[in-house]
């Protein structure tokens, strides 16, 4: 007699929609997977990264060390051209803030003590912001920083007299 034959029958149809609802996530997280294969990264710790700087590594790779700290994120403007690859390196000098570009799908957690790194690739021009998410203190609301992302072939904007 096998195992199954005891089973009631509507019991098997709940194994059944369970075993298939599993074969459905872990498909779906495979395909996630292969789709978003730029997922933040932790790296080792070391106190360089607390000094924010923005670097150009070629015309189109920049590396940014983004400090969030009670209640700014510094550099807390960032200027690239359209088309750039930016590699984020996030930290924090007291508590944990967040650091979230919702046009970019960027979610990440600065933490003190630690390195959390995401690459970006900004195709169009704009202005991205950047905000705090994780509620850090009395001015965690005006924790905000921006992206902005320039297209330099574009003509410069007449000035508005
Ligand atoms: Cu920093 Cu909220």
């Amino acid at each position: 007699m096998s195992l199954l034959s005891v089973v009631d029958k509507s019991e098997k149809k709940v194994l059944l929609i369970t075993g298939a609802l599993l074969v459905l996530f872990i498909f779906s997280i495979l395909i996630a997977r292969s789709r978003y294969n730029d997922a933040p990264e932790c790296l080792p710790y070391d106190k360089a990264y607390e000094n924010p700087k923005v670097t150009q590594l070629d015309d189109k790779t920049y590396q940014v060390y983004a400090v969030a700290q009670m209640w700014q994120f510094q550099p807390s403007e960032i200027y690239v051209p359209v088309g750039s690859e930016v590699d984020f390196y996030v930290t924090s000098k007291d508590v944990v803030h967040g650091f979230n570009i919702p046009q970019k799908n960027v979610n990440l957690m600065a933490v003190y003590g630690n390195i959390n790194k995401v690459t970006v690739k900004f195709d169009k021009p704009g202005v991205y912001p950047i905000t705090c998410h994780e509620y850090c203190g009395v001015g965690h609301q005006n924790m905000q920083a921006q992206v902005i992302v320039n297209d330099p072939a574009a003509a410069p904007r007449a000035s508005v007299q």
